[in-house]
């Protein structure tokens, strides 16, 4: 039986009682209107963990646009019936006053690996994870977090604050799930009109031809410039960025002996998709 908890007292309870026991906790933040993504993530976690944590708080403080935090799907019945299908244990639905109460001043900052890409174009983005994902990880005390490789710099920015921290938890970051035309699974997805959506799937083919492209030899530089066509083409309104990158850092990166991710960010009817896949 999931248990739904909203009181951090209330959570550090049960968590103690676990950790007596010698228990294994794995927690899975996120920030609700849970997809096949967020339940892939609770499934593994439920492979390796005896109890396990799904966190759903939407953080205010990771919204640099507040039309965004404002339209952001609030699905929590929804979230709990499927959650409760995995055979999660507890939901954790902290009340941002709890998270965040009066006179809360401080910031986890990451440096570098947050600074490119979406750090550049949504500033302080990456503060608000750190911050929250740092919270989160006090309050449930997990030994293990799961993480989609879906958000690659997000993923890449928790590994990095967990080691410059010592944080006692290891972070496992799980493969992105995808629509049957490719289309990484997003809560955002459900903003496309059906035209938009009709075409999404392009982004993910644009960026696996380019991959390939590259692999086979030709420019980094060419097979960009025509992966951003595509996507141009297919009807796509803005392509923010395709780069390719040091899997790991996220600098710029033409050393094909590193392991080196290609990454995307472009808008469609209104909709900021993003998406990453190793080259
Ligand atoms: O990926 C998300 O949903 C959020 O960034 C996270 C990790 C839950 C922090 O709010």
């Amino acid at each position: 039986m999931t248990q739904i908890v909203r009181k951090i007292a209330e959570l550090r309870i049960l968590v103690r009682a676990w950790k007596a026991a010698g228990e294994v906790i794995g927690v899975v933040p996120t920030m609700g209107a849970l997809h096949d993504g967020h339940l892939s993530l609770a499934r593994a976690a439920k492979a390796e963990c005896q109890r396990v944590i799904v966190t759903i708080f939407v953080n205010p403080k990771q919204f640099n646009n507040p039309d965004d935090l404002k339209q952001y799907p609030r699905t929590e019945e929804a979230d709990a019936a499927l959650l409760q299908t995995v055979g999660v244990d507890v939901i954790f639905t902290p009340v941002p006053d709890e998270v965040y109460p009066a006179g809360f001043t401080s910031t986890v900052s990451v440096g570098g690996v947050s600074e490119p890409l979406e750090g550049r174009m949504r500033p302080g983005h990456f503060d608000g994870v750190a911050t929250v994902v740092t919270k989160l990880f006090g309050m449930t005390m997990a030994d293990r977090g799961y993480f989609g490789q879906k958000d690659w710099q997000q993923l890449q920015v928790v590994l990095r604050l967990v080691r410059d921290l010592n944080l006692p938890i290891t972070i496992v970051g799980c493969e992105t799930i995808r629509e049957t035309d490719g289309l990484a699974m997003s809560s955002r997805n459900n903003r496309l009109t059906p035209e938009g959506r009709a075409i999404a799937g392009v982004l993910y083919v644009a960026i696996t031809a380019a991959a390939e492209d590259i692999r086979a030899g030709q420019s980094d530089r060419m097979a960009i410039r025509e992966a951003a066509e595509k996507l141009r083409h297919a009807g796509f309104d803005r392509v923010e960025y395709i780069e390719l990158r040091d899997a790991e850092t996220l600098m710029p990166s033409d050393d094909p002996q590193r392991p080196r991710r290609m990454l995307a960010a472009a808008w469609l009817d209104g909709v900021r998709l993003i998406d990453n896949i190793p080259v």
